[in-house]
C-alpha cells in the first residue's frame, strides 16, 4: 500500500507509523487521518505485529486539525465531512498504541496523543489545545481527555487560555509516561513498544481494554469486568504457558490462543 502523508514500517513485532506533512507541522487533514486510521486498522489485523508505535518528526507530533481545510466550512460542511467520527475507529484498535512526542502536540494532536495508550515525550514536547484562540473549542476529545489526565484546574486554564504544558510538567502531572532526551525520543518509544511486544496479546488486548473501562464505568462494575476478564484468560493456553514457563524458569512461548 502507498501512503501519500503517512511513512509505515514494521520493525519485528512492533508497527510503526509516521506522520509525514512536515510543511504543515503535521497538521491532520482528512487524507492524514484517513491514512492513519487505515494504517492502523491494517496494523491491528496483522498477527505479527503486538504493539503500535505512532510519531510524528522533531519538531511537531501534530499541530492540530488543518485550519485551512477547514477556515471556510459552514456548519452543515463540518457535519457532512464528519472528520471527527474517524477517531472512533482510532478507539476500536485492540492493539496498545505509544504516541511518541517530539514537540508540538497541539489541538487535534494533543487528542489524538491522548487518544492513543501511552504517550512518550522528548524533552521539547509541547501539548496544548489553543482552539480558544481560533474563536472554537477542542472537538476531537481534548476538554474530556485532558480533564481526566490533569485534573480539573490545570485542563480549565489550558483550555481557556491556549497555554502549552512542556514534557516535564506533562510527566509530573500523569499526561505522559516518560520523557526522552531530544536525540532519542523515538529510540525509547521503540524500546517501550518492543518490551510490551514480548507479552501475551491476548494479556495485552485485556489489560488495555481494563485500563480504558476505568475511565468509563463507576469502580464496582469496573472490578467486575476485570475480574471476568481475569477469569476469562485462564481458559487461554497463554495462561497455561506463562505459569508453567515461571515454574521452568524460562521464558514463555505466546501463541496468543
Ligand atoms: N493547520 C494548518 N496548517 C498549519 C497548522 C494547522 N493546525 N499548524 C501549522 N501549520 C502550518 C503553518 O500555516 C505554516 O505553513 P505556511 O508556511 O504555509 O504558512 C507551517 O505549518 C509552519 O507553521 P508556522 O510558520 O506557524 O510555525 P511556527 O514555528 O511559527 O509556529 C505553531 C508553530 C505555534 C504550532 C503555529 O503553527 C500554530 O499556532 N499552529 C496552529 C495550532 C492550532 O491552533 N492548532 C489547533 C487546530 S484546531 C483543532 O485541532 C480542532 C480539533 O480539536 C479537532
Amino acid at each position: 500500500m502507498s501512503w501519500k502523508c503517512i511513512q509505515v514500517e514494521t520493525q519485528g513485532a512492533v508497527g510503526l507509523i509516521r506522520l509525514h506533512r512536515p510543511e504543515a507541522l503535521n497538521a491532520l487533514n482528512s487524507e492524514i487521518m484517513e491514512e492513519v486510521v487505515q494504517a492502523l486498522q491494517q496494523m491491528d489485523s496483522d498477527d505479527a505485529l503486538r504493539c503500535i508505535v505512532l510519531a510524528g518528526d522533531d519538531r511537531a507530533f501534530a499541530a492540530g486539525a488543518d485550519i485551512k481545510e477547514m477556515a471556510e466550512a459552514s456548519h452543515i460542511e463540518m457535519l457532512q465531512r464528519n472528520n471527527i467520527a474517524r477517531w472512533d475507529k482510532l478507539r476500536k484498535i485492540s492493539k496498545p498504541i505509544i504516541a511518541a512526542v517530539s514537540g508540538f502536540a497541539l489541538g487535534g494532536g494533543c487528542e489524538l496523543a491522548m487518544g492513543c495508550d501511552i504517550i512518550v515525550a522528548s524533552e521539547t514536547a509541547q501539548f496544548g489545545q489553543p482552539e480558544i484562540k481560533l474563536g472554537v473549542i477542542p472537538g476531537a476529545g481534548g476538554t474530556q481527555r485532558l480533564t481526566l489526565a490533569l485534573g480539573k484546574a490545570k485542563a480549565m486554564e489550558m483550555v481557556l487560555t491556549g497555554r502549552m504544558l512542556g514534557a516535564q510538567e506533562a510527566l509530573e502531572r500523569g499526561l505522559v509516561a516518560r520523557v526522552a532526551s531530544k536525540g532519542t525520543w523515538l529510540e525509547e518509544a521503540l524500546a517501550l513498544a518492543n518490551e510490551i511486544a514480548k507479552m501475551s496479546p491476548l494479556a495485552l488486548r485485556m489489560a488495555k481494554e481494563m485500563v480504558l473501562k476505568a475511565f468509563e464505568t463507576p469502580l464496582g462494575e469496573g472490578l467486575e469486568y476485570e475480574r471476568r476478564s481475569f477469569y476469562m484468560l485462564f481458559g487461554s493456553h497463554d495462561q497455561v504457558e506463562g505459569m508453567k514457563a515461571f515454574v521452568e524458569k524460562r521464558p514463555a512461548n505466546w501463541t496468543g490462543k
